[in-house]
């Protein structure tokens, strides 16, 4: 696993940065709100000291990696305001939104990242992350895109080194070839299992599942959303996670490898 940073390697974000104008109210957050919010990784090279960031004491810290709008990371912030909440966003008009919900509901316990979220991962303290949510990402369809796909080795590393032994890492999306990459990378990566044992545990959202705009959309159109909580595995301790059957492959209990094999 490789932790090293290299400030000289900074990964190429593909997808917009800019979408419409800002409204007035908007700009202003932006010029005025976001600069108290951000987290900037220390050009050192060096740890971002997260207490400080908080600025309060903090249960737990869960990250939103794309938060898009930021209506999950708004409502998940209000509904646990003893937890720091980090949302890293390259989308300029989208980190606006999350600044206005921040404002209108008067949010002490969000920081923002507004950039690529494999740029902050070597800033963040080992072992500190209690749960990230990557959900709906670009699923980049095409095959000579396949390698822009944000859930990667690389990308995976850098998970599995800022999570905590047992967080849970949330995957959500509506487009299977996104889904079938995602479990074959997450489940062949030796820090993180998927402990689902029937298929329930993919088709349902978790119960304190929060609507996102994309995840409403797809539904629309008459998707049917893939939900996936994988676990961290517990350092140094090989042995299986309660409920887990070794060497079972992938989907194969729970009906997901299939149902991907014939949609
Ligand atoms: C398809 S949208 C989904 C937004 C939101 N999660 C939802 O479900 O409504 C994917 C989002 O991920 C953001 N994104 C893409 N690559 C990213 C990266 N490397 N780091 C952080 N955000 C990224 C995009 O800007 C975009 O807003």
């Amino acid at each position: 696993m490789n932790t090293k940073r290299d400030p000289r390697r900074q990964p190429h974000l593909y997808g917009r940065r800019r979408g419409h104008k800002l409204r007035p109210g908007r700009q202003a957050l932006i010029d005025n709100l976001l600069p108290r919010l951000r987290l900037a990784p220390p050009e050192s090279g060096g740890v971002l000291d997260l207490d400080r960031a908080f600025r309060a004491p903090v249960r737990d810290v869960w990250l939103e990696v794309g938060f898009g709008a930021g209506e999950h990371l708004g409502a998940l912030a209000e509904a646990h305001a003893d937890i720091g909440f980090i949302g890293c966003e390259p989308f300029v008009n989208g980190v606006a939104a999350l600044l206005s919900a921040i404002e209108s509901r008067g949010l002490a316990n969000v920081r923002i990242y507004d950039d690529d979220a494999r740029r902050l991962l070597p800033a963040l303290p080992e072992a500190t992350i209690g749960r990230a949510f990557a959900l709906f990402s670009d699923p980049w369809p095409k095959k000579r895109h396949h390698r822009r796909r944000f859930i990667a080795g690389d990308t995976l590393d850098a998970l599995a080194r800022v999570m905590k032994d047992g967080a849970e890492l949330r995957i959500a999306s509506d487009h299977r070839g996104y889904v079938a990459w995602v479990l074959e990378h997450v489940t062949r990566h030796p820090a993180f299992l998927w402990p689902a044992r029937s298929a329930s545990a993919w088709r349902r959202p978790p119960p304190d599942w929060v609507e996102t705009r994309y995840e409403r959309k797809a539904k629309k159109l008459g998707a049917r959303p893939v939900y996936l909580a994988f676990r961290r595995r517990p350092r140094g301790r090989p042995e299986a996670w309660p409920g887990e059957r070794n060497g079972a492959a992938p989907g194969v209990e729970t009906g997901l490898g299939k149902t991907l094999e014939s949609r």
